[in-house]
């Protein structure tokens, strides 16, 4: 097999025996998560549990001081956010963070920025080559709006928009450099119940087989119908994985869930 076709393989993103600590704080505990293609894994947990944290140590914004991560067999500990970015790891943010001044087109293209090879000379000199690659970005971020079904809105300013809808564009800016990996932090937060179906529709359709998707999330019906498999962290540990009915089945995540948190 050649290695350009090597890539197409699904690849998994495995994290083991991971530790994170800030000062005395410890925010991971050994944590190990084998998140597969195909399917969408969740990832639930009471606040302040180490959600994000383990998002941002899989991404390259943080990095642990033990265990290791990798991606198809890859290792990532030592990458930088760009280099794991360019291998095909993508992510939302909890907090919204769309620019307020441009469309949702030029919005969904942001993302696509790190992957341009003519960079910013760009905005000052425009060459050919960037001519070309601006109708690239375009097509790909057109493509992205409508895999989440949102094309009708390209041209729009993000504040016209409800919030359901903006969370899909900054779904869609995650989708459209076309990931390997797609983790979404709370994706449903401040969305009322028809937006947050909505958003389980899209993203049920985005499901690929070559495509790894991790959805965090507080909504345990959204996670429940949504998710093949997944993990619950509490204080930084992992302490229950499996499908959603062996999860709700288990001791420890009832005592969490109904036993009094504000969770
Ligand atoms: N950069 C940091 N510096 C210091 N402490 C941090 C940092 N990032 C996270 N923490 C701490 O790590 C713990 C886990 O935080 P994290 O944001 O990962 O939780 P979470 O599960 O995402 O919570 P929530 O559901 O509220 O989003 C918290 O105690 C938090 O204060
Ligand atoms: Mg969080």
């Amino acid at each position: 097999m050649t290695a350009i076709e090597n890539r197409s393989v699904p690849q998994r993103l495995r994290a083991e025996n991971l530790r994170l600590s800030f000062g005395a704080v410890q925010v991971l505990k050994d944590v190990s998560v084998d998140l597969e293609p195909g399917r969408i894994t969740g990832l639930i947990g009471p606040n302040g549990a180490g959600k994000t944290s383990l998002f941002n140590c899989l991404t390259g914004l943080y990095r642990a001081q033990l265990g290791r991560i990798a991606f198809g067999g890859v290792p990532l500990e030592t990458l930088p956010p760009h280099r794991r970015a360019a291998l095909g790891i993508s992510r939302s943010f909890q907090h919204m963070a769309l620019c307020p001044d441009l469309t949702v087109l030029e919005n969904v293209m942001v993302g696509l920025t790190l992957e341009r090879r003519s960079g910013w000379a760009n905005a000052f000199l425009p060459l050919p080559s960037g001519t070309r690659e601006d109708a690239m970005a375009r097509r790909k971020a057109l493509a992205a709006l409508e895999s989440l079904g949102i094309t009708a809105v390209a041209e729009i300013l993000p504040a016209e928009l409800p919030p359901g809808t903006l969370r899909l564009v900054e779904i869609a800016r995650a989708m459209a450099g076309n990931p390997k990996a797609l983790l979404l932090d709370e994706p449903a937060a401040g969305l009322n119940a028809v937006e947050t179906r909505d958003l389980m529709r899209a993203l049920q359709r985005l499901i690929r087989p070559d495509l790894v998707v991790v959805v965090v999330e507080h909504d345990m019906d959204l996670i429940m119908q949504l998710c093949d498999r997944i993990y619950v962290l509490s204080f930084g540990q992992i302490i229950a994985h499996g499908t959603p009915a062996e999860v709700r089945a288990d001791p420890e995540v009832v005592r969490i869930y109904l036993g009094g948190d504000d969770d």
